[in-house]
C-alpha cells in the first residue's frame, strides 16, 4: 500500500512538473515561421541533385546552381511514393554556385539553404508545411510569416498532388 501510495506522490509531482514547464513555454504559433531552425540535415538521406546552370531554365535567376536535396528519416518513404509527408517529416534543399573548372561544374560558394517541415496543425495555410529559408553565413531565416506564401508556398501548390513537394527520391 505505503508503495503505490508513494507511486501515486510520485507522479502527481512529476505531471505537475511537466505541466508547469509546458505553461511558461510559449505554444508555437500558427503559421510562424520564423522561429524555425535549420536542422543538421548531413546525415539525413539523399533525395536528388540538380545543376540549373543555363538562364533558359526558368529557375535560373532564382536556383541558378548545383543544389542537392534531403530527406530525414520520417519521410524517407513518402519521398520514394510521392506522399503524402507524415508530419515529423523534413526536406532540405541546399544550394551552391556552380564554378566551372576547366569543363566541370564544381560546388563553389553555399548561396541558400530552403527546409520544410510538416506540422498539419501548425501550418493549415500553406498545405501542412512550414517553409523556411536561412543565410548560409547567418544561420538566420530570411522569411518573414507574411512573405511565406508568396515567396514559397504558391509556386509550391503546384504540387498539390504530391504533397507539394517535387522531388522524387533518385534510387
Ligand atoms: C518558382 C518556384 C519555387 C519557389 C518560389 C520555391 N520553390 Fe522550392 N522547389 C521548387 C522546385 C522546382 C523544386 C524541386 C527541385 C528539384 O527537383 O531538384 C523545389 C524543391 C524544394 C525543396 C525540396 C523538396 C521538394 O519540394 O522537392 C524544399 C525544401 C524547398 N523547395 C523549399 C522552398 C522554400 C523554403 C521556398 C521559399 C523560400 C521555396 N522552396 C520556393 C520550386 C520553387
Amino acid at each position: 500500500m505505503m508503495r503505490i501510495g508513494s507511486f501515486i506522490f510520485l507522479f502527481a509531482i512529476v505531471a505537475g512538473v511537466a505541466l508547469a514547464v509546458q505553461g511558461q513555454r510559449p505554444a508555437a504559433a500558427r503559421g510562424d515561421v520564423e522561429s524555425l531552425t535549420l536542422p543538421d540535415y548531413r546525415n539525413w538521406t539523399h533525395v536528388k541533385s540538380m545543376v540549373i546552370f543555363d538562364e533558359k531554365h526558368p529557375l535560373f535567376a532564382s536556383f541558378g546552381g548545383i543544389h542537392h536535396i534531403y530527406v530525414n528519416a520520417i519521410g524517407r518513404r513518402a519521398s520514394e511514393t510521392g506522399g503524402p509527408f507524415p508530419d515529423g517529416s523534413q526536406l532540405v534543399f541546399v544550394l551552391y554556385e556552380h564554378v566551372n573548372e576547366q569543363g566541370a561544374y564544381v560546388a563553389g560558394k553555399k548561396k541558400v539553404e530552403a527546409i520544410m517541415v510538416k506540422d498539419r496543425q501548425r501550418f493549415p495555410e500553406t498545405g501542412g508545411w512550414g517553409f523556411q529559408a536561412f543565410d548560409p553565413q547567418t544561420r538566420r531565416p530570411l522569411i518573414k510569416n507574411a512573405d511565406v506564401k508568396s515567396a514559397c508556398f504558391d509556386c509550391h501548390a503546384a504540387q498539390k498532388d504530391n504533397d507539394y513537394v517535387f522531388s522524387r527520391l533518385v534510387q
